[in-house]
């Protein structure tokens, strides 16, 4: 049988290097090998304060971005999760079959619930409820995404068990699918995974210039065994080298592990190498994205085929799994 991919990404607003390389990078070149199916998942992101306002711009942004780095809506589905209105049917019906204390254990659900303490919802609550259906309803098994979904897809996994002992085999159990970019830290405190709510200065846009990158990369956390330029520094053990890694070439990396270890460079030369190798893989993305920009209509386009496509899969799931509960 073949085997479908299903990912998903938040309309959050700015697009990071850690949600590219994490999980997008990985989606464009696996359209190669699978059926791909992209999601922005609107509901997904309601679960925290938003602007109204702004949220319609923000999801035709995100898929404007998506295109921009490499989703291909002939070879790909991309579409908006709230035009598939089965997504929130399975999702309420998957919860008859997942845990409170699971759903307890979660530790976005305890991050966000501390980070968010005047509104703990119960959508914040049920949100890998959601996300489960997300990837059910397609009978999806590849699920590339960045480290910290590791645990909700985990959940997916008993809650496809737990259904499927219920009202008989009907759901392939998914895996996560990682790569080497799978955490990618913040500037700021190498401690904690780069994300937004950590502050302009923790991460570098998709859509950041040269300047920028060069400007946060900067002030961005090294070695923080290396005090001065003459100390000898530990590459593996600083944060600017993992995020060479992701871009650089073997000499590059060959000068930066020498030169640092050595202290025949500062981390200002080694952060100046990596902006420019950064820069060299964003650049084209912002320029296609600059491109897109001009026909907005056409990418509206693309998602109404999209949604189109999710809900003639979707319609087929929702039929099965209603008969199997004795719904139909
Ligand atoms: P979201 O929108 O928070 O993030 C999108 C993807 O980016 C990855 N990511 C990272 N990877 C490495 N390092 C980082 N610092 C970093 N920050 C973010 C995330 O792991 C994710 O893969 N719940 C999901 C969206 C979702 C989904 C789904 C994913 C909804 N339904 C079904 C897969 C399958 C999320 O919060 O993504």
């Amino acid at each position: 049988m073949t085997m479908i991919l299903f990912s998903g990404i938040q309309p959050t607003g700015l697009l990071h290097i850690g949600n590219y390389f994490g999980a997008i990078k990985n989606w464009v070149d696996l359209q190669k090998k699978y059926p791909c199916l992209f999601c922005v998942v609107d509901y997904h992101s309601i679960t925290v304060p938003y602007q109204i306002k702004q949220m319609s711009n923000r999801v035709l942004d995100l898929a404007m971005d998506l295109i921009a780095c490499g989703i291909d809506p002939k070879k790909s589905i991309l579409f908006i999760q709230s035009a598939v209105p089965a997504h929130t049917e399975l999702a309420w019906i998957l919860s008859t079959v997942t845990s409170i204390g699971d759903l307890n254990r979660m530790i976005q659900f305890k991050e966000k619930s501390k980070e968010h303490s005047e509104n703990i919802n119960a959508g914040l609550f049920n949100y890998p409820v959601l996300m489960a259906a997300d990837i059910l309803l397609y009978k999806a098994q590849v699920v590339p995404v960045g480290e910290d979904q590791v645990q909700h897809l985990e959940l997916t996994r008993e809650i496809t068990r737990k259904f499927n002992k219920k009202f008989g085999k009907t759901f392939p159990e998914p895996k996560p699918y990682l790569t080497s970019g799978a955490r990618i830290m913040s500037l700021t405190d190498d401690k904690k995974k780069m994300s937004k709510s950590h502050g302009e200065e923790s991460y570098i846009a998709l859509s950041d210039s040269l300047k920028t990158i060069e400007k946060k990369l900067a002030i961005a956390m090294t070695d923080p065994a290396r005090k001065r330029r003459t100390d000898p520094g530990t590459p593996k053990k600083c944060n600017i080298y993992h995020l060479h890694q992701l871009v650089s070439n073997k000499k590059d990396l060959e000068y930066v592990i020498d030169g640092c270890a050595k202290a025949k460079i500062g981390c200002l030369d080694c952060k100046k190498l990596l902006a420019k190798n950064l820069f060299k893989e964003l650049k084209p993305i912002q320029e296609k994205r600059k491109q897109l920009e001009k026909d907005s209509e056409k990418v509206k386009k693309i998602l109404a085929q999209g949604a189109e496509q999710a809900n003639k899969i979707a319609k087929k799931t929702i039929a099965e799994v209603k008969a199997k509960l004795g719904l139909a």
